[in-house]
């Protein structure tokens, strides 16, 4: 496989220390990532040594023979993203370093910072040369890598886009979204569309509702400034929560692979309609770090949405997500119709219901009714689970992975994040009652009415 530099914008700071330095080590384990550098660059004056230690704690047992390979061929320079001249120079650096250690100049350019920096430092990129426009057919490789939230609302996200795409070929563009790399997230079109006993079920006749859950135990984790200006629909559910519907929702596509993937979801957000919803913040947030004293972002929402086709016509679509909850869970929960009961007495006391849970144990679950053992006539329900006990891969190794191999399915096509766009700005303007919680509760006590007048069933 081609050797590769992977310049990290943002080397310092929080996700980088969490998410993409333990997920090198685990290429570096794994024997993928054989000849490379890591160039870190950002504001704080560190040393390599440092940024690397930074990210020891969530590496978790190190083995000394691959954090010395990591050590060795890493990297790191004071840089300002909004400095011209600081671009000139790391790419001046990247060529050495590159020169010096025989590396090719394949590059991954991982843009790890805030949307409104984007288009900034994709012009900084292309005029330093530290990215150059280079399609398939060239000897070399330099793929940018975006985080989430693409934007803050549709027109700055198009800004961006707009932005972007004036210097770089689509296919060097990775929109990334870390739950399309997670194990239970890439199997839910696999587990539809290879099954017989699904798709003749998968829709309003059969299916009574869908809910999908982001919820955490923890707070916004020093991310105030951050997350201050976006809040929970932006954070979490214009990106991981709406393709997780669109991969419950789409149609069948033509291949399981990248594109046709891709396109199957855009097609389905593009019917996604907002119904109703509540949000939420936690008592004590204002107060948090760098949060305004009277901030109105939202820690918490759940909203209903419909999706505009004859499969789905009637069937709600209940999303929830909100930090500093009682307990972490994340899943999709499908509830199936009840039954007409064809025994005298005691009947199903449950619909069948499939479950897709990501965290924090992952499994998948179906839930069938049986007679209870002993009995005569009398029905339980059982759950006919496979449990992912074993799944050792981190989102963001299978993301840079794929990645680095150069398989966009894991990245989000722009007319997704359009379509996506729509639907949280749609939920912005609806003006929503914010309502207080209690941290470790399961969210604001409105919740309860909204819940019922909207017939979502428990799943706590
Ligand atoms: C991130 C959000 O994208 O996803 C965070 O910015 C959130 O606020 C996180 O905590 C949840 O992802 P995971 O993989 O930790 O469940």
């Amino acid at each position: 496989m081609n050797d590769c530099t992977i310049v990290l914008l943002g080397a310092s700071g929080d996700l980088a220390k969490r998410k993409i330095i333990p997920a090198l080590y685990r290429l570096i384990e794994r024997g993928i990532l054989k000849k490379f550098l890591l160039i870190g660059a950002a504001l704080d004056s560190i040393s390599s040594d440092q940024m690397l230690q930074q990210a020891e704690e969530f590496i978790g047992d190190i083995n000394n023979v691959v954090w010395e390979k990591l050590q060795k061929s890493s990297f790191y320079l004071t840089f300002n993203f909004t400095n011209a001249a600081d671009y000139t120079a790391l790419q001046q650096q990247t060529h050495e370093y590159e020169k010096q250690h025989g590396m090719s100049g394949n590059r991954i350019i991982y843009v790890a910072a805030a949307s409104q920096f984007f288009c900034e430092i994709t012009r900084y990129l292309a005029a330093s040369g530290l990215a150059q426009r280079l399609d398939t057919k060239e000897k070399i490789w330099h793929r940018l890598v975006y985080e989430k939230p693409f934007g803050h609302d549709l027109p700055s996200a198009q800004e961006i886009n707009r932005c972007i795409e004036k210097s770089f070929f689509e296919q060097q563009i990775y929109r990334i979204d870390h739950f399309l790399s997670k194990e239970l997230v890439s199997n839910i079109a696999l587990l539809r569309f290879t099954n017989i006993f699904f798709e003749p079920l998968w829709n309003n006749r059969y299916i009574d509702n869908v809910q999908i859950f982001l919820n955490e135990k923890i707070g916004i984790e020093g991310r105030g400034a951050y997350y201050d200006q976006y809040g929970a629909l932006a954070d979490v559910m214009q990106n991981h929560m709406l393709e997780m519907l669109a991969l419950i929702a789409m149609e069948s596509p033509a291949t399981l692979l990248g594109d046709d993937v891709r396109t199957a979801r855009a097609e389905l957000l593009a019917q996604v309609n907002f119904a109703d919803g509540i949000l939420g913040q936690y008592e004590g947030y204002q107060a948090e770090h760098a949060v305004s004293p009277d901030s109105k972002t939202e820690t918490f929402a759940a909203v209903v949405l419909t999706v505009n086709n004859k499969r789905w016509q009637g069937v709600p679509f209940y999303l929830e997500t909100g930090k500093k909850l009682a307990e972490k869970q994340t899943g999709i929960y499908i509830t199936f119709k009840e039954v007409d009961c064809l025994l005298t007495k005691q009947c199903p006391s449950q619909p069948n219901s499939l479950t897709i849970q990501i965290a924090p144990k992952q499994f998948f679950s179906l839930q069938v009714n049986a007679k209870k053992v002993g009995s005569f006539a009398a029905v339980e329900p059982v759950q006919m689970e496979f449990c992912h006990n074993n799944i050792a891969l981190l989102a963001y190794e299978t993301l840079l992975e794929a990645i680095y191999k150069a398989d966009q399915s894991v990245a989000v096509r722009f007319d997704e994040i359009e379509y996506s766009w729509k639907i949280i700005d749609a939920i912005k303007s609806a003006d929503l009652p914010l309502y207080r919680y209690k941290p470790e509760s399961h969210g604001p006590q409105e919740l309860k009415t909204f819940t019922r007048m909207h017939k979502i069933r428990e799943q706590k």
